[in-house]
């Protein structure tokens, strides 16, 4: 097949690509190698990337229409998984502007294009965020979405509604993918593994947020990758053909007991400034994933203590830790 990654550049996009590559698919990257955290990283996955002759790589934005379209139609692409946009929950608090910006002008530019160019399946990322704060768990697909508490998990929101009504009017196979905390070698720096690990190792102070009471469905990125690649060729074969599934883990755990699998993992304690609940925090997630096993077999075998040995791992070997 010939797909076209938005955000081959992002952490779940490099993995993405790299699987796909190695299963000889042709890979049409697109980035446009944004500063939100340190482009070498960035640059990096892509020079990794460029090693496979059937990888193609463009910087470019999401919002312009003519360079992807004329992308699109040389290079007779007819599946696109759209993860391009502004991550980061806390991050949307203070710059809104931003994720609107690239989470709704982008997608609805995104998704123009892919109703214009008879894309046989249009994927893309939706977040765990939509789903607010719940009192039951596990979270299925059909809990209500309708208030999410960030406004990163509005724009998500958006996205899927936005997705659905291009399928119901233009008869587009599209597919939402609600992604709960992802994790692995390559991660982002925003986020607490990169974070935690980095300053343990460095002997600085991390900032754990409600006291790590926090309980999130951790989910390993090559877990992740496997269910993405599953759903590629199975769009929705319904009359409206839209599906939305939980990409998660199902296994949730206490920030706090992950904060130990660090530190295990680094062989050192970390030293810890406290910090109130997060606005836009939500306290739990838990994935309900029976519908993506049911419909795609998927399933996630990567237990956690395996996940976060793999990242320091990684961490220390890219950054040349010696220890
Ligand atoms: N990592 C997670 O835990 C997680 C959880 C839920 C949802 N998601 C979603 O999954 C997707 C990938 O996330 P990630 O963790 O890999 O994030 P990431 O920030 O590492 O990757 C996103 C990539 O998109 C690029 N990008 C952003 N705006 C762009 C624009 N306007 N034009 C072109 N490129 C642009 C960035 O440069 C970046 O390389 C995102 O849509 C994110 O919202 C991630």
């Amino acid at each position: 097949m010939n797909i076209l990654i938005t955000g081959s550049a992002g952490f779940i996009g490099y993995h993405l690509c790299n699987k796909l590559l190695k299963n000889n698919h042709k890979v049409y990257g697109l980035d446009n190698l944004n500063s939100y955290y340190d482009v070498r990283l960035k640059k990096n996955r892509i020079s990794l990337l460029k090693k496979f002759k059937n990888f193609f790589f463009f910087k470019i934005d999401i919002c312009n229409k003519n360079q992807i379209d004329r992308i699109i139609k040389k290079n007779k692409i007819r599946y696109i998984v759209h993860l391009a946009a502004q991550a980061g929950v806390r991050y949307s608090i203070t710059n809104p502007d931003v994720y609107f910006k690239n989470n709704v002008e982008g997608f609805f530019n995104i998704i123009n294009i892919a109703k214009e160019n008879n894309i046989k399946h249009f994927v893309f990322a939706s977040s765990s965020s939509v789903y607010g704060n719940k009192n039951q768990f596990p979270i299925s697909e059909n809990s209500s979405s309708d208030f999410p508490l960030s406004f990163y998990g509005a724009t998500k929101k958006s996205n899927e509604v936005m997705a659905y009504s291009y399928s119901s009017i233009f008869n587009i196979p599209t597919t939402s993918l609600r992604f709960f905390t992802v994790y692995g070698p390559f991660g982002r720096p925003d986020m607490s593994l990169f974070k935690f690990t980095k300053n343990i190792i460095e002997g600085k102070k991390i900032d754990l947020f409600n006291n790590g009471n926090h309980i999130r469905d951790f989910s390993y990125v090559d877990d992740v990758i496997n269910g993405i690649v599953l759903i590629l060729d199975k769009p929705s074969n319904k009359k409206i053909p839209y599906n939305c599934f939980n990409i998660g883990n199902s296994k949730p755990k206490k920030l706090k007991s992950y904060l130990n699998e660090i530190e295990n993992n680094v062989g050192r304690k970390a030293k810890i400034r406290h910090k109130p609940l997060q606005k836009g925090d939500v306290v739990k997630t838990h994935s309900d994933i029976n519908k993506i096993k049911k419909f795609a077999k998927y399933s996630p075998n990567t237990d956690i203590r395996i996940g976060i040995k793999n990242f320091v791992d990684w961490y220390k070997s890219y950054f040349n830790i010696v220890n």
